[in-house]
């Protein structure tokens, strides 16, 4: 890409998808504008978190989810500007939400693309009402389906064949962060221009970090290989650089983008309650499993590689360990030990 001739600014969001994309022979444009909406969509949620105290936007709505969780003003709010946005642009055909139970289908006045869009509208619920960072996290795949209409199987596709996939996080200032198969490239809101700015282009982490999260809260249903890591973290030995920091937002977005930057490893490992954890896999869990391994990260399930799971149904969990390399490869290690 040609960096010459940039203002003090650098690049919006936009146009560095474009420039990417018309690198790709026989890009049709599609790309780009599916970006341009969801990042429309994030630039419309952070707008409303930002000022959700005083939006009545703030405690939760009196019902549950498919999963059973409490349902917040801001889920409801988060969920439908991203169905909003993205469902007449005609660039996609299925979309998948932690907020609905099944696919979402496209209206049948609007064009149907040729992407499937998964997403968590709004990441770390449990922190909203009290002004700590929440996020959007989304996943792209393509479609795979011959048939007149998309299918569910469209949705249920591994990790592995994810064309792009990217998180919002809704901070101290707004970022928007992705892949698409060519690094991790991180983009700063500036809400007076109302654009995503590159702030942090190719993203690496380093091979090891100094943090570990996860909720500790867990420890008594803990698996003993679980605990043993975990204590094994806090053990000093200074030449391996231990102890380790603890840092737990929870919030996945937040804790993930601190260890992406940081390094380290963040986890939320099966339990004797939740014998599949907590996360999901398709909009949580297999979308950061590909930014980290783009970044040279890795993920895993404990047993395998997050990205190689195969989804069987729409609201899966999955064990997840995530993080700098040598540290996941030390927490598998270590759960398999005892
Ligand atoms: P969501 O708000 O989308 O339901 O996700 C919450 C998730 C995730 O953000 C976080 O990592 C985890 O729940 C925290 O769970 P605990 O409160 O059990 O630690
Ligand atoms: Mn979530
Ligand atoms: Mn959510």
């Amino acid at each position: 890409m040609d960096n010459t001739n940039q203002s003090e600014y650098g690049w919006t969001l936009e146009r560095f998808i474009l420039e990417r994309q018309r690198e790709i022979p026989g890009a049709t444009g599609e790309f780009t504008q599916l970006f341009q909406q969801i990042a429309l969509a994030g630039k419309i949620i952070a707008s409303r978190v930002n000022q959700a105290g005083l939006a009545g936007l703030l405690g939760h709505t009196g019902k549950t989810n498919v999963q059973g969780e409490v349902v917040q003003k801001l889920d409801v709010f988060s969920n439908q500007t991203l169905i909003h946005c993205l469902e007449a642009g005609g660039q996609v055909c299925l979309m998948a939400s932690e907020e609905v139970d099944d696919p979402i289908p496209i209206p049948t006045r609007y064009p149907k693309g040729r992407y499937v869009l998964a997403f968590d509208p709004l990441d770390g619920s449990s922190n909203i009402d009290v002004n700590i960072s929440i996020g959007t996290i989304f996943s792209v795949h393509k479609r795979v389906s011959t048939g007149n209409e998309p299918s569910l199987g469209d949705c249920l596709q591994p990790g592995r064949t994810q064309v792009a996939a990217g998180y919002i996080v809704y901070g101290s200032s707004t970022m928007f962060v992705f892949t698409s198969g060519d690094g991790v490239h991180g983009f700063t809101l500036d809400p007076s221009v109302g654009e995503f700015f590159l702030s942090h282009p190719d993203i690496t982490l380093p091979e090891r970090g100094k943090i570990y999260s996860v909720n500790e809260g867990n420890e008594a249903v803990w698996d003993e290989g679980v605990r043993d890591w975990v204590r094994w973290l806090k053990t000093p030995d200074k030449a391996a650089g231990k102890p380790y920091s603890s840092r737990y937002v929870g919030t996945l977005v937040a804790d993930f983008h601190r260890t992406l930057l940081k390094g380290g490893v963040f986890a939320y490992p099966a339990d004797k309650k939740n014998q599949s954890g907590k996360l999901r896999l398709l909009y949580e869990a297999a979308p950061m499993a590909m930014i980290v391994e783009q970044a040279g990260g890795a993920a895993s399930t404990g047993t395998g590689p997050i990205l190689d799971v195969v989804p069987t149904h729409l609201h899966q969990r999955v064990p997840l360990y995530i993080g700098s390399r040598g540290d996941v490869q030390d927490a598998i290690d270590r759960i398999h030990k005892s």
